[in-house]
């Protein structure tokens, strides 16, 4: 309840955020401890009408007596993400220090794209950008900005690419000789990003994989000679660290040495995989990533922030600027001795959240070494979880995992995986995700939450076979 001006009641806020902590304190404890049902969603419509969502739009009616009570119940629909069980996708279960950003900014909303809109928090993302480019490991001259998602940071990167390749296109938009290379498994916002920057999909360019759809940069060369052969000259060639699918890293090293050798725009990939830059042990898995001219890092998957929190860097930042070179007479100043430090003219948002905010909350509580550990016991527990899983008869591993990904089945039947997800998650047990890898389905576990355990994963295989049946 606002009083009649519309200023904060301060008890009212008080007593909200009183109650939705509590709730979401419970919600995350009971998560944790795993022996509530994992979650899986009524039909859409039947929850729109157990949460009241419509008649609390026309009608509203939520007040402090009556929050509790719905809070308990929308947390009950919602995805737990710190439940040892829920091992589907890349998003993280968040770390305390970034829920309590979100906490703050929820309040003050400091959409900090101008340093005057929001001081602190623009500053932070200033020094979050500066820390990532230098854990990429290039030098000074390299900068970056931090965007709404690795989808984002993939456009965002695309179209500073085709700013270098076709200086003009932004007038003149583009001539249908550009080329994107990628391996067929890239992230879709890749081929997404060339259709929207005016290429067309068919502009990107499939690089030839492996068995685990990882590039062979041995063959790099032919798919030069098909480009070439169709009229194109490559704009940007993308490689992952690691794939969305499998989790496997392509070899930087050797793919950037080709881009290098060609004078091709290299872009890595590792909106997944960054953040194992902070972990000693796995840091090898990204040898090479200095080679990329551009690089994306997601901090809501392994750096622990809600979504979103994603970095687009470059190793020269002039090229980022380079990309946007529309003029907003009301908001950029340029060659003004008032000019406010602007991020405008590196990203496609004008009002931006906090987005440093959220990674560097959890890097001042954690510090990188804190954040490094996370990374590595995900990583270390997906390896045993390989072993585990290999072990059983019956069960299958696509490969040894490099990663927190991990690709299974049980048996060969691409219906019978389908099959076994859907059972899972129909009988609330497990949440896992399933994808095809070199036209095979397989199922596909990513382990975020730290309380998945072997004792999990030994509950799912028993769970899989008792499906399964003799
Ligand atoms: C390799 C890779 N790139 C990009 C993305 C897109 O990130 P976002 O979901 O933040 O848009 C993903 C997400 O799964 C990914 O795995």
């Amino acid at each position: 309840m606002t009083d009649r001006s519309g200023r904060w009641e301060i008890a009212e806020y008080e007593r909200l955020a009183e109650i939705a902590v509590a709730a979401v304190t419970r919600h995350v404890e009971e998560s944790q401890i795993g022996d509530v049902p994992v979650g899986s969603p009524p039909p859409m419509p039947e929850l729109i009408d157990e949460l009241g969502l419509r008649s609390l739009i026309r009608d509203g009616g939520l007040d402090a007596a009556s929050f509790g009570p719905w809070l308990a119940r929308m947390l009950e629909r919602s995805v737990r993400l710190h439940h040892p069980a829920q091992i589907a996708h890349q998003v993280g279960a968040p770390d305390v220090p970034s829920a309590i950003a979100d906490l703050v900014q929820g309040a003050i909303n400091q959409p900090m794209s101008i340093y005057e809109m929001g001081p602190a928090a623009h500053a932070m993302e200033r020094v979050v950008v500066e820390w990532m480019t230098e854990k990429v490991g290039w030098p000074a001259g390299s900068g970056g900005v931090l965007t709404h998602g690795g989808s984002l940071a993939n456009l965002t990167v695309l179209l500073a690419a085709r700013a270098a390749a076709a200086p003009d296109a932004w007038v003149d938009g583009v001539d249908g000789t550009l080329a994107v290379l990628a391996p067929p498994g890239s992230h879709y916002s890749v081929k997404r990003s060339a259709a929207m920057l005016g290429l067309g999909e068919r502009a990107v360019v499939d690089l030839e994989v492996d068995e685990y759809e990882r590039i062979v940069p041995g063959a790099l060369g032919h798919a030069l000679e098909r480009c070439e052969a169709e009229g194109r000259r490559p704009m940007a060639l993308v490689a992952a660290a690691c794939a969305t699918s499998t989790g496997l890293h392509d070899d930087l090293e050797a793919v950037g040495a080709f881009c290098r050798d060609h004078g091709i725009w290299f872009h890595v990939d590792a909106a997944h995989g960054a953040t194992a830059l902070l972990s000693p042990e796995h840091r090898h898995l990204l040898k090479g990533i200095e080679l990329g001219d551009s690089v994306i890092w997601d901090a809501h998957k392994m750096m622990r922030t809600p979504a979103l929190a994603a970095a687009v860097l470059l190793r020269d930042e002039r090229r980022l600027e380079a990309a946007f070179r529309q003029e907003a007479a009301y908001l950029i100043y340029e060659d003004s001795e008032d000019e406010s430090p602007s991020l405008l003219e590196r990203q496609v948002e004008c009002t931006k959240a906090a987005l440093g905010m959220r990674i560097f909350m959890n890097l001042a509580f954690r510090g990188e070494d804190g954040i490094g550990r996370y990374v590595a016991e995900q990583y270390e527990k997906t390896a045993r979880f390989h072993d585990l899983i290999a072990a059983r008869t019956g069960f299958e591993c696509l490969s040894p995992p490099e990663s927190n990904i991990l690709c299974f089945r049980h048996g060969r039947d691409p219906d019978e995986q389908v099959r076994l997800r859907e059972r899972l998650l129909a009988d609330r047990r497990f949440h896992l995700s399933s994808t095809e890898v070199n036209g095979e389905r397989w199922l596909r576990m990513t382990i975020t939450a730290p309380a998945t355990s072997e004792e999990t994963i030994e509950g799912l295989l028993d769970a899989i076979e008792e499906l399964a049946g003799p």
